[in-house]
């Protein structure tokens, strides 16, 4: 075979069928260009060796502002919608480097102690007890909107000592905002994101002089009595950091508890296993977090000219982790590495939760919620059988919106 004769790969999510099944084309890539320059100006890594030690090493950027966004598309984008303007660039721990994230960080990471997530367990046993009586008794439902949905969204509302409000509204705004950290996006959909982002930060910083005047025993509360001691946190960091809480919060775990089911139904041999022995649920959760990755690109920005598998990163570059397909990398995980294991004894090495600086703050209490969910699900309903199933149509936060069971 001659150079000519050989295809060259591109990366590309909008390929019929990627969102209900990315795995084998992130498989292709992994094996056929796994340090990818992609046609939508970004790098992206397939490797779990290269993610991993892309996330770990401290000098990748988290920041916009150090992009090049010279020339680029997503740049013309933003001017465009917003009027030749760029973004105001987030403060929340995601978007922020050190000493600055550090800083922060420390601030908001006493609530998510595993000492203290594990102390929210009885009351999410009761929450997950209480929707499954519901739709025992309907003889099933949506498992999303009955159960994947309003659990964590619940239980951050609840950690954060937020007010009762309209979720359906906030839903929306989140949905939107969510859809904008895919790696490729329409004009529509860059401008109902804009806009829900400016509407939601508008409902938090009401949120935010309401709870000024109803201090609770709340994380909010803490983070105001930080933001009040002036030195520590501003008040719009104060409030990025409440948008993230609350968007991280909810809009990754319902992913992994609906599409964890789904997966679980659809290998009936892994779902008879759990029943048998719920001491597996912990290692299930694992695997399902390695096995579907409910996030499945992170970003970071080369600060220096870099290099990795010997293709040379200019300074400036944004360059995609695919957790999604580091988490399938056959030379990590074996020959195995596609196949769905609860039992598997390395699962825990997955990259779902990013790694490094920017480890996911909320991976214990996402942990503890899949386990319960879907733990007490499968030790409940041993027949569940899956009648409908849709995809949310995201390729970063992929994931189903609707699950339909009959139990
Ligand atoms: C299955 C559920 C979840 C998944 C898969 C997930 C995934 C991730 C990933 C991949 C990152 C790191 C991104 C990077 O390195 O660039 C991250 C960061 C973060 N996550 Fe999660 N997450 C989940 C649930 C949660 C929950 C429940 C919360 C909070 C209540 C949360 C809060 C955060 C925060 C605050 C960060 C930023 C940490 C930092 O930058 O220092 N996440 N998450």
């Amino acid at each position: 075979m001659t150079e000519a004769d050989v295809q060259p790969v591109f990366f590309n999510p909008l390929e019929p069928g990627y969102v209900e099944d990315p795995f084998p084309h992130l498989a292709e890539m992994r094996a056929a260009d796994p340090v990818h320059h992609s046609l939508i100006e970004r790098w992206i890594l397939f490797r779990y060796d290269d993610v991993f030690q892309l996330l770990r090493d401290p000098t990748l950027s988290v920041s916009d502002e150090n992009a090049d966004w010279e020339g680029s598309e997503r740049a013309a984008l933003f001017a465009k919608v917003l009027d030749g303007e760029m973004p105001e660039p987030s403060t929340s721990i995601l978007n922020v480097d050190p000493p600055d994230h550090t800083r922060l960080r420390k601030l908001v990471s006493k609530a998510f102690t595993p000492r203290t997530i594990e102390q929210l367990r009885p009351s999410i046993q009761a929450m997950v007890d209480e929707a499954l009586d519901r739709m025992e008794a309907d003889g099933g439902g949506d498992l999303v909107a009955d159960l994947a949905f309003p659990l964590p969204f619940d239980v951050i509302t609840e950690m954060l000592g937020m007010p009762e409000s309209d979720s359906d509204k906030v839903r929306d705004w989140s949905e939107a905002l969510v859809k904008t950290l895919d790696p490729i996006i329409t004009e529509e959909e860059l401008e109902a994101g804009v806009l829900a982002d400016a509407k939601m930060l508008e409902h938090l910083n009401g949120v935010i002089e309401w709870k000024r005047e109803n201090p609770g025993d709340d994380l909010l509360t803490a983070m105001i009595e930080a933001e009040e001691d002036g030195d520590r946190m501003s008040p719009r960091e104060l409030r990025d950091q409440v948008q993230l809480l609350f968007v991280a919060g909810h809009e990754t775990t319902v992913n992994l508890i609906g599409t964890g089911v789904y997966e679980l139904l659809r290998h009936p041999d892994q779902y008879a296993l759990l029943h048998a022995d719920p001491s597996l649920a912990s290692g299930a959760v694992d695997e399902l977090l390695r096995y579907v990755a409910p996030v499945q690109f992170s970003r970071r920005i080369a600060t220096t000219d870099i290099t990795f598998g010997g293709k040379d990163i200019a300074a400036g570059s944004f360059v995609m982790a695919c957790l999604a397909s580091a988490n399938r990398d056959p030379e990590k995980f074996g020959p195995s590495a596609d196949q769905l294991d609860i039992t598997r004894p390395d699962a825990g090495q997955l990259l779902s939760f990013g790694s490094g600086a920017h480890y996911c703050l909320g991976a214990s209490l996402a942990k503890l919620e899949a386990e319960l969910a879907i733990g007490t699900l499968v030790a409940r309903f041993p027949e569940a059988r899956v009648v409908d199933a849709r995809w949310n149509g995201r390729i970063n936060l992929r994931g189903l919106d609707r699950l339909q069971l009959e139990l």
